[in-house]
């Protein structure tokens, strides 16, 4: 096992290169598989989520390449449709295989995701959305088995809640039903965009992604593409609040500022500036931060739910107090406790955080508690007199390629040691 050991306190300066968006690679991944022929994903992550999709694709039968950033996917050997409970259980957002391998294959057979750090994951919009596209869905034992009869049919699907996980379920397997679906109160985040585009790319026919309503019209097959994975805006958020913890100025290159712009105002509002040109991003710090009076975590186009434990971060070593409402998950406030380790003076409600700032946080000890928590740990490390230590970093390789490395290379003193 290894942890992360770092000494905090010292500003940030530099340039960080932003990886390609964690949660578009892992849907492009899983719409490969309905491709027919060989498929070149850019700019994919490396990254332990990424490494079980392409563990399930293999297990499929599918034939998988990677080069660096680059992952080729050959579908021509798809062979199965189960997929076992260890590669299930490897990564959460695995249920979006389902919708992909049902309506290629006619079949699948999954276990039910686990929970996670963030509390249970329903997946009771998937089901029913899939249902209503003629997909019959046994739940027994832990596990989801899916039939297909024929080809799915196309209908009009209202979403109670706009799932990112459910209406890429939904577009995977429209993509190929017969006649057309209108996904009402679609999931708008980029990584939605991007799945569309792709999949237009590989020859389906969508319109309206981005927008509350996406319309699907369904194709015979869909042939293999070559496709860019779009940025991380997180991971752009996390480098953002990187900066800004430190009172410091970085270069952050290969973003998407249209995709984060809706975090400009919380920076600004604790006392940041920050630039754009083209895919480049500047921000600039204030030796400290102001508090951020309050963050409401809401779907895109809102503020993302993923930054919230980043902000909360900052707001530890800000001046004032700040109040967040965490609107998307039932607990995603575990990383609290591992913040007031290090001197953090939080109060957690339910879906309420108070966080009064301190000037300084005191390195100790801690623990990873899920992946934007670990890296909210990460982000307190650099605000903390003293050494920091950070363990259960499985967390981190989730969505962080290489974390320590980009943070050393600007200034920070940070290293991976063997325990
Ligand atoms: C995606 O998760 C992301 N993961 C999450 O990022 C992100 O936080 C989330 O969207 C919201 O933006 C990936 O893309 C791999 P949801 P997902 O379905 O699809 C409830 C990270 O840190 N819900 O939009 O699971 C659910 O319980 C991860 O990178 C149901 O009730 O999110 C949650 O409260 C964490 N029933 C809310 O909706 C369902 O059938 C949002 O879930 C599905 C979801």
């Amino acid at each position: 096992m290894s942890k992360i050991v770092m000494e905090g306190c010292r500003r940030l300066s530099g340039t960080v290169t932003i990886h390609g968006a964690k949660n578009s690679a892992l849907p492009l991944l899983s719409a490969a598989l309905m491709a027919d022929g060989v498929t070149e994903l850019q700019n994919c992550p490396g990254l332990s989520d990424v490494e079980a999709c392409v563990a399930i694709l293999r297990h499929l039968g599918c034939r998988v390449e990677r080069e660096g950033h680059r992952i080729l996917v050959d579908n021509s050997g798809l062979c199965t449709s189960d997929v076992p409970d260890e590669l299930m259980r490897e990564m959460r957002s695995s249920i979006v295989f389902l919708g992909a391998i049902a309506s290629k294959t006619g079949r699948a057979v999954l276990s039910f995701p686990g929970g996670c750090e963030l509390g249970p994951r329903p997946i009771d919009l998937h089901l029913s959305a899939l249902r209503q596209l003629g997909m019959v869905i046994e739940e027994e034992r832990g596990k989801l088995r899916c039939r297909v009869r024929g080809r799915l049919k196309g209908c009009q699907i209202p979403l109670a809640f706009p799932s990112v996980g459910a209406t890429e379920n939904i577009l995977l397997a429209a993509a190929t039903a017969e006649g057309t679906t209108t996904i009402l109160n679609a999931a708008r985040e980029p990584e939605i965009q991007d799945l569309c585009s792709f999949l237009n790319s590989c020859g389906a026919k969508i319109t309206g992604a981005g927008e509350g309503t996406i319309t699907v019209q369904g194709v015979e097959r869909l042939t293999a593409c070559c496709h860019r994975v779009i940025p991380d805006r997180i991971e752009t958020a996390t480098y953002m609040a990187a900066a800004a913890v430190t009172g410091g100025s970085l270069v952050l290159k290969g973003v998407e500022p249209s995709h984060v712009a809706t975090l400009f105002p919380v920076f600004e509002e604790m006392g940041c500036n920050v630039a754009v040109w083209q895919n480049e991003l500047l921000i600039t710090a204030p030796t400290r931060l102001r508090r951020v009076k309050s963050v409401r975590t809401m779907p895109y186009p809102g503020f993302p739910t993923d930054a919230q434990a980043l902000i909360m971060a900052m707001a530890c070593v800000a001046d004032g107090t700040s109040v967040f409402i965490e609107n998307i998950f039932e607990n995603r406030y575990k990383h609290a406790g591992e913040l007031m380790r290090l001197g953090a003076k939080i109060k957690v409600e339910g879906r309420v955080a108070v966080v009064e700032g301190v000037p300084v946080l005191s390195g100790a000890p801690v623990e990873c508690t899920d992946l934007r928590g670990g890296a909210a740990l990460v982000l307190a490390g650099l605000a903390a007199e003293g050494e920091t230590t950070i363990t259960a970093l499985h967390h981190l390789e989730r969505g962080y390629e290489s974390i320590e490395d980009s943070l050393a290379a600007v200034g920070a003193q940070i290293r991976r040691v063997e325990e």
